[in-house]
This record gives structure tokens, C-alpha cells and sequence, in this order.
């Protein structure tokens, strides 16, 4: 085989079971293009240290742009006896140019610092999507939030009635996760933007390459400084495995709260029919497979991420074959968020929500008993005696089974003297509301100026 990338000092070809352990182009095929580009890097700088004529050279560079294209439309693939993807397509490449050029690539690099470099070069790509996906998300929850500026639901702490809230401020708590993870994306980047390219199989190259020269022309800000960390290290995937798993988790937040409310018994959203799923026995039901399935997805992007962290565990410098194991996870993570990402905002952005159904439980359970007790210490009152007093406030509601608003001038001065008339001021869900008015607080003007931040920080981040 043209693909096999050592021999020499083998008698025999391995054993099937050995070539089917060591097999990995089933996945790491996606890499062919970046491998592709970075030969021609590497060409580059072998001509520059005076290892290829122009004439090899012009070869090589127009037969690796020969295979990119025959990558790409499907003419080249993966032979079965190719070990890997860097194997197959340097078989692609003396198959087009013949293995005297074909064979001098391969000079002062190794497979150790290719796929470092390659791995990192796909991860920065795909951060680049994910992270457009996500703003995509962040859009459509705060488009969701303009759309009801004035609707009210009840906050809940517990999944208990809390203290009522606006549906705006409570969709875009679910966007600022989001835009953090946006920018731990960004932040990863910086340090995924270092070239291992030219580290050899861990000690450097003794031809006169120039890394630089290499990781500049892959993008890279530089260059890595130590070729034993630059072949070993996974700490960049595994970082970007974290912020997946993250990203999940936050996802799995929101998609738990869809699939509570648009239940019966909740009844604050209904879901748009292409959105939903049926029931192959229950001709009545409309299920919430996107967030089931979001909700699901998390689970294995936190298993992807411990599982690449429990195979670098503990590995000796530098490269060891463990290392093959690190990429299929984190291929994996980012498939399963182009699913689930563009799915989530399908859903979100059809949401039908039911204004009324919510402002009509905002109240229940007493959710203005905070405001009676906030509304006594404006009147001079200590906190703690207001405390008692609101709750027995809610008390005797409980008792007489009506709201705290319904109470009577007389049970509210029975209670304490400074609960005149005028606390009915406090006793509805929009007072409660507006009345939140700090930094952060759920108050109209509050949630309006909030939403201008995150469009300006979602727009700076889509301009990436
Ligand atoms: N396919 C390997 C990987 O994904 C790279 C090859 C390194 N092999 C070696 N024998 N040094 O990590």
C-alpha cells in the first residue's frame, strides 16, 4: 500500500485485527481538506529551506490542489488498508504526482504534529458555526422578548409561585448564558490559535523549517513554543468539549422549562406544529421532541467531555496512540449541536404564548407577599417584623381562601396599624413589577434597556 507511512523495518504487514484497531479514516476524514492545506504550507517551506526545486515544487502544489479537489467531489476516499487520513492522502498524492515529489513531503514533519495541527485548525472552524448558531438562539429568544414587552408570568424559585416577573426578563435570562458562551468560545480561540505545525514527532525538525512561516499561513497568531507540549497537549479540545457541554446544559435549562409549559396543566405556550412530534398510538398528543431531545443531547456532550478528559488522564509525554481517541468526542459534540441548535431556535422562535393564562397565575400562591412586606419598610417598618407581618397576611388569605388584594381595610389594619388602604398600591402584579426597578430588576425600563445590551454584545460577537 502507497499509504503506508512506515514498513521498513517490518518482515511482515500487521495482523487484520492490528490494522482495524489502528484504523481511524472512517473518522478522521473530515480533516482530508485541512491536511491538504497544510501540505501546501509545509511545501512552501521545504522550498524556502531549499528542499524542493521549483519544478517539484509547481508539481506538488498543483497535484495537492488536484486531491483537495478529488476530496471534495468524492473521487478520492479513504482505501480499506489506509491507516488514517494523513496515510491515505499522501497515497492520493503519489498517485497523482508520482512518489519521486510525492515522497518528499513528508520531510520534517511527523502524523504527531500534523493531526495536533489539523484537529486545532477543524475546532476553530467549527467553534466559528457553533457560535453563529448560538447567536442565531440568542436572536430569536430576545426577538421572543420585544415581541411581549408587557407580559407577565409568575417567577418561581423551587418550581414554587415566587415573585411575578416579566416574560421578557425571564427569556433573557436564558440569553445571557448563551452569550457567555459565545464568548468562552472566542476566549478558547486565542489559545487554540498556536500552531503545533512543525514540532516533528516531539522534538523539532533539523531541516531549517520555518513553524512561523507555516502558522501564519494557516491562520495561526504563532507558532507553538515547545514541540513536546505542541504533540502532546489535548488541553485545547478539551476546553472546547467543556464549553459544548456547557452550551447543553444551558440548551437542556431552557428546553426543560418548554416542555413544563406547554403541558395542560402549565398551558403557558403552545408549540408550532412543525416543531412538535405525534404519537403512534395516542392520536391526541403533540410532544415536545426538540427540547426532549436537546434535554437528551446534554447528557452525551458531558459524557463526550469526560470521556476525552479520562483518556488524557495521566498519559506520559509526549505523543502516545491514546491520543487518536481524542477527536471522535469532539466530532461528535459539535454534530450534535448543528442538530440541536438549529432545531431549538425553529422551536423557540414559533412559540405561541398565552398572555393571559400567565398573567391570570402570576398572583397565585401569594406571589405580592414580598411587596406587602418591601411596601412596610418604605413605611418605616423593620424587615423582620414586616416579614411577619405580610405572612400573616397570607395567612389569613390562605384562611378565607381569597387573594391577599381581596383582604378587607379591616383585616389588613388588624394585622399591623402601618397597613393602611394604601398598600393596595403594591397588591398588583404590574406595581410588584414596576417596582423592581434596580440594576437588573424586572421593571419595564429595566428589561427594555437590557435587551438594547444584548443586542449591541450579539451583534459585536456576530461581527467575530
Ligand atoms: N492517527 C493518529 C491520531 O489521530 C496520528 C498518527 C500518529 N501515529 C503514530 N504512530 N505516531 O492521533
Amino acid at each position: 500500500n502507497q499509504g503506508a507511512l512506515w514498513g521498513g523495518r517490518f518482515a511482515s504487514g500487521p495482523a487484520a485485527a492490528m490494522a482495524a484497531l489502528s484504523k481511524s479514516t472512517h473518522f478522521d476524514w473530515v480533516l482530508a481538506p485541512y491536511d491538504v492545506r497544510a501540505s501546501q504550507a509545509h511545501a512552501r517551506v521545504l522550498k524556502k529551506a531549499g528542499l524542493l526545486s521549483d519544478t517539484d515544487f509547481s508539481t506538488m502544489i498543483s497535484g495537492l490542489e488536484q486531491l483537495a479537489a478529488d476530496v471534495v467531489n468524492g473521487d478520492f476516499v479513504p482505501a480499506d488498508d489506509d491507516e488514517d487520513v494523513h496515510g491515505a492522502l499522501e497515497r492520493g498524492l503519489i498517485e497523482r504526482v508520482g512518489a519521486d515529489v510525492g515522497g518528499r513531503l513528508r520531510a520534517g514533519r511527523s502524523r504527531n504534529d500534523q493531526v495536533a495541527t489539523l484537529f486545532r485548525m477543524w475546532l476553530r472552524d467549527a467553534v466559528r458555526r457553533i457560535s453563529v448558531q448560538l447567536l442565531d438562539l440568542v436572536d430569536a429568544l430576545s426577538e421572543q422578548a420585544a415581541a411581549h414587552p408587557t407580559a407577565v408570568m409568575p417567577g418561581k424559585t423551587h418550581l414554587q409561585a415566587a415573585q411575578p416577573v416579566l416574560l421578557a426578563h425571564h427569556l433573557l435570562a436564558h440569553v445571557h448564558p448563551l452569550l457567555r458562551d459565545v464568548e468562552r468560545l472566542r476566549d478558547f480561540d486565542k489559545r487554540a490559535a498556536v500552531s503545533p505545525y512543525g514540532a516533528g514527532a516531539l522534538a523539532g525538525s533539523s531541516l531549517g523549517l520555518d513553524p512561523e512561516a507555516i502558522a501564519a499561513d494557516l491562520g495561526f497568531d504563532s507558532s507553538s513554543d515547545n514541540s513536546i507540549d505542541a504533540t502532546s497537549s489535548r488541553d485545547f479540545a478539551a476546553e472546547a468539549a467543556f464549553v459544548f457541554a456547557m452550551i447543553g446544559v444551558d440548551l437542556s435549562r431552557m428546553a426543560e422549562e418548554v416542555i413544563i409549559w406547554s403541558t395542560p396543566e402549565f398551558a403557558y405556550v403552545t408549540l408550532a406544529d412543525e416543531w412538535s412530534t405525534g404519537s403512534s398510538i395516542m392520536p391526541q398528543k403533540k410532544n415536545p421532541d426538540v427540547s426532549e431531545l436537546t434535554r437528551g443531547k446534554s447528557g452525551r456532550l458531558i459524557g463526550n467531555l469526560t470521556g476525552l478528559l479520562a483518556t488524557l488522564k495521566a498519559q506520559p509525554l509526549a505523543y502516545n496512540r491514546d491520543l487518536q481517541e481524542d477527536k471522535e468526542p469532539v466530532f461528535d459534540s459539535v454534530a450534535q449541536l448543528e442538530l440541536v441548535l438549529p432545531a431549538i431556535v425553529g422551536l423557540v422562535s414559533t412559540l405561541t404564548f398565552h398572555e393571559d393564562r400567565m398573567a391570570e397565575l402570576a398572583p397565585a400562591g401569594f406571589t405580592l407577599a414580598t411587596d406587602v412586606a418591601e411596601w412596610l419598610v418604605r413605611q418605616g417598618v423593620p424587615f423582620r417584623v414586616a416579614h411577619e407581618a405580610a405572612g400573616e397576611c397570607v395567612r389569613v388569605a390562605e384562611r378565607r381562601n381569597v387573594g391577599l388584594d381581596e383582604l378587607t381595610d379591616e383585616e389588613l389594619a388588624q394585622i399591623d396599624v402601618n397597613l393602611t388602604p394604601d398598600v393596595r398600591d403594591v397588591l398588583t402584579v404590574e406595581g410588584s413589577i414596576a417596582s423592581r426597578d434596580s440594576r437588573g430588576g424586572t421593571s419595564g425600563a429595566r428589561v427594555s434597556e437590557q435587551r438594547v445590551r444584548i443586542n449591541e454584545l450579539s451583534a459585536e460577537l456576530r461581527s467575530w
